[in-house]
């Protein structure tokens, strides 16, 4: 049976599994023991609930992030910042001609809290969407129990930079930021400061390698340090992205550590375009017009830096600005 939840939410009653189904628009949410589906008028799509989660958590704590969050070849958001599209098959070639695509634009608070709810509910004891296979229990089975803590931490956004007193601090063993197994060669070293008398308040450094090696979680960019519109969003990296980003705009990597491998496609058909490997101290610039998703074969540091202007979308579509920063 629908219900309106007090949120405004369209949702029902548990399910013989113990889920609740969610309605956006004519769109709607239901899952198993085992997977998602999602339907509209002219289709329907299964996912593995495992991998439906974790792009469902992205999407959520990065507020639809920048540009087109895939969460695989078929279903999405589109942020249009102040409302978001949810699609299906719009970013697909075959479902374009077929003419089974779909997509609705909704306010932001609306598709937000709808998808807090169903990642709420739909999330069992134990199982922890941000964190890699290796550290996180399932996702399967008859719903058992919540993992609010899990779902809804902190996401790091500093206003200026990670240390600054008053700002994002520093992680540690006693703040519940242990160094992860795979970063237990990193210097926790911090830097020197020499500020001259007069600028100590104005100085600051941090470790930013061993600022990453205690990271929680993976594939999240966090706003480390802003300078007008550019954010340094870097992030550890295991096993693959869970979602396929489209950029709305140019995004510079800087491999830190390890090794990442990028598939690369068009953003709009989802046509192949390029494989990139990346290793330690590689420099690439993801054009404005793909999307990509990533591989770590093990936990992997990468700097992401992006330019929030907020103008950037409009005059990259209107062909005002080139989708790629250099022309070689
Ligand atoms: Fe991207």
């Amino acid at each position: 049976m629908s219900i309106t939840a007090p949120s405004g939410v369209q949702t029902t009653d548990p399910n013989k599994h113990g889920y609740r189904s969610y309605s956006l628009g004519e769109f709607k949410f239901t899952r198993d023991e085992y997977f998602a589906y999602v339907e509209w008028p002219t289709g329907k799509h299964v996912m593995s609930v495992d991998a439906f989660l974790k792009a469902l958590q992205r999407d959520v704590a990065w507020q639809f992030f920048y540009g087109i969050v895939n969460f695989d070849g078929v279903v999405g958001t589109v942020n249009h910042y102040g409302t978001v599209d949810l699609f299906a098959g719009r970013y697909n070639d075959v479902y374009r001609k077929a003419e089974l695509d779909h997509q609705e634009n909704f306010e932001t608070s609306i598709i937000k809290t709808t998808f807090e709810e169903m990642l709420d509910d739909w999330t069992n004891d134990g199982f922890d969407p941000f964190a890699s296979p290796t550290e996180t229990g399932s996702a399967f089975g008859a719903k058992h129990g919540e993992n609010r803590a899990a779902i809804t931490r902190h996401r790091v956004t500093a206003t200026r930079m990670v240390s600054i007193p008053g700002d994002e601090p520093l992680r540690n063993d006693d703040n519940g930021h242990p160094v992860n197994r795979h970063f237990l060669d990193v210097s926790q070293e911090e830097p020197e400061k020499y500020p001259e008398p007069g600028f100590e308040d104005e100085i600051n450094s941090f470790n930013l390698f061993a600022y990453l090696s205690r990271s929680q979680v993976t594939w999240n960019p966090s706003v480390v340090s802003v300078c007008g519109d550019s954010l340094y969003c870097p992030t550890t990296e295991e096993y693959i992205l869970p979602i396929i980003h489209g950029n709305d705009r140019v995004e510079w990597f800087i491999q830190l550590s390890d090794e990442l491998i990028w598939q690369v496609e068009d953003r709009d058909a989802g046509t192949a375009r390029a494989k990139v490997t990346m290793r330690a101290g590689d420099v690439a610039a993801m054009p404005a017009d793909i999307r990509h998703q990533g591989y770590a074969p093990k936990r992997a540091m990468l700097l992401v830096w992006e330019n929030a202007d907020p103008a950037l979308p409009a005059l990259i579509s209107s062909g005002q600005l080139p989708s790629v920063p250099v022309e070689l």
